[in-house]
């Protein structure tokens, strides 16, 4: 032990929704835990999550709504604490869940309220606190870890790494885990922003700028990726390209290295055939205007020169139209970044982590969880899923 450390069992870095939930697991089996986080307070990425309602897990979670090198690596985690048991936790802990559409499952006291609950849990549990420290070297001497901090050093026998990814770094997220993966010899993956609005450029700019701030209900297929269905929530535009739950859930899914090349259904269930044919005697513009905004039927007519009666229309021209409107092509110019990203894609080599109790295959004692790891979730609630399983997992071990 270095000199002027404190020690206990177990350190965990990061006091977000995974290291919480590993924390209060640990020192339930009786391990002595401190939890070390920059931030004053726990839990920031939670307390904005699903826009202060917070998004707690999904009732339809599967292997196949998450992106990751190895598909089969969740499925430990998730099974050994699936959506049910967080539900549990809320309804001990007096927290409501309201149910939105695709199985979205929200809390109705709100995300402070989750984090609270999480972080009572964790202090009653006999978690010890250090918030507000910069965290600085991180060593491994025999079987003992070393963090040093700025003004505490500690040492334990177990350290787990639970400080998320850099999505969001306006409220200090950092690639602090994926740093300390690289010094203890383990790969990280290609970190790039998900869940994340596109941008646009050329043609399809002047289009999305020009209906900037209209949302509406859309069908996307995204081209060679793997889902469990198409993609069926809402789209906006804006002045820089799309965004929407639609369009953040397909950014998810890009060929390696590549942005994902979206196909959009803007009439998803509407037979357009049925929709021209029975305002036959109106402009086309107008016909469309009865089941799209009336500024995207305006530019849709603009950008390909659809004029006239519907009624008149030859039968190419109807092709075109239904290829437009059923199959428009979207080739998005890059994202927001992660300033606007709400998940990272990528991170900590699975191959590296045992997948039943997330330990580090090269260094006995060292556990990584939740979003550090390359471990993305689609929207609506999978994440947070993600960072409560492996959370707990690797509280059952470390
Ligand atoms: P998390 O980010 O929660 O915690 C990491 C902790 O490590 C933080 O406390 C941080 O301060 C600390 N840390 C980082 N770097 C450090 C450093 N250098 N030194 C010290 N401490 C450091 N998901 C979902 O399922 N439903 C939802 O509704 C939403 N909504 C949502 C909205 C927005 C705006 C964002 C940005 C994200 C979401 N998410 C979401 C995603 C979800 O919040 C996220 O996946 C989890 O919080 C990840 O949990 P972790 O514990 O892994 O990291």
């Amino acid at each position: 032990m270095l000199k002027d450390s404190k020690f206990y069992d177990v350190i965990v870095l990061g006091a977000g929704a995974s290291g919480l939930v590993c924390a209060a697991e640990c020192a339930r089996r009786g391990r002595r835990v401190v939890v070390v986080d920059h931030a004053a307070e726990p839990g920031r990425k939670v307390r904005i999550s699903g826009g202060g309602r917070c998004n707690v897990t999904n009732r339809r979670v599967q292997a196949v709504d998450y992106v990751c090198a190895n598909p089969h690596f969740v499925k430990s985690a998730l099974s050994q604490y699936p959506p049910e048991r967080f539900l549990a936790f809320m309804a001990g802990n007096r927290l409501d869940v309201q149910e939105a559409d695709h199985g979205r499952l929200f809390c109705m006291q709100g995300a402070a309220a989750v984090v609270d609950a999480l972080r009572e849990t964790a202090a009653q549990s006999g978690v010890h606190w250090s918030l507000g420290e910069e965290i600085g070297e991180v060593i491994r001497t025999g079987d003992r870890f070393h963090v040093h901090c700025r003004s505490s050093m500690f040492s334990s026998s177990s350290l787990v790494v639970a400080t998320g990814g850099p999505a969001w770094p306006q409220i200090g997220a950092t690639d602090l885990g994926h740093r300390l993966a690289r010094v203890f010899g383990m790969k990280v993956t290609d970190l790039r922003p998900g869940l994340v609005p596109l941008r646009a450029s050329g043609e399809q700019l002047t289009f999305c700028r020009e209906l900037s701030g209209i949302s509406l209900p859309v069908r996307i297929r995204v081209q060679h990726a793997v889902l469990p269905g198409d993609i069926d929530d809402a789209l906006l535009f804006t002045h820089r390209g799309m965004s929407g739950p639609a369009i953040l859930d397909a950014s998810l899914f890009g060929q390696p290295g590549r942005l994902p090349v979206l196909e959009i259904d803007f009439l998803p269930e509407v037979d357009l055939d049925n929709i021209l044919q029975s305002a036959s005697r109106r402009e086309i513009r107008n016909a469309l205007a009865t089941v799209l905004p009336a500024r995207l039927a305006e530019m849709l007519c603009v950008m390909h020169g659809w004029n006239g009666q519907a009624g008149n229309l030859f039968q190419k021209t109807r092709m075109a139209m239904s290829h437009q409107i059923h199959s428009f092509p979207f080739i998005p110019a890059g994202t927001e970044g992660f300033a606007k990203a709400e998940a990272t894609l990528g991170g900590v080599d699975t191959e590296f982590i045992s997948s039943k109790t997330m330990e580090s295959k090269v260094i006995p004692g060292l556990y990584f969880t939740g979003e550090v790891l390359d471990v993305t979730g689609r929207l609506g609630g999978y994440n947070l899923q993600w960072a409560w399983s492996s959370g707990f997992v690797a509280g059952q071990w470390a």
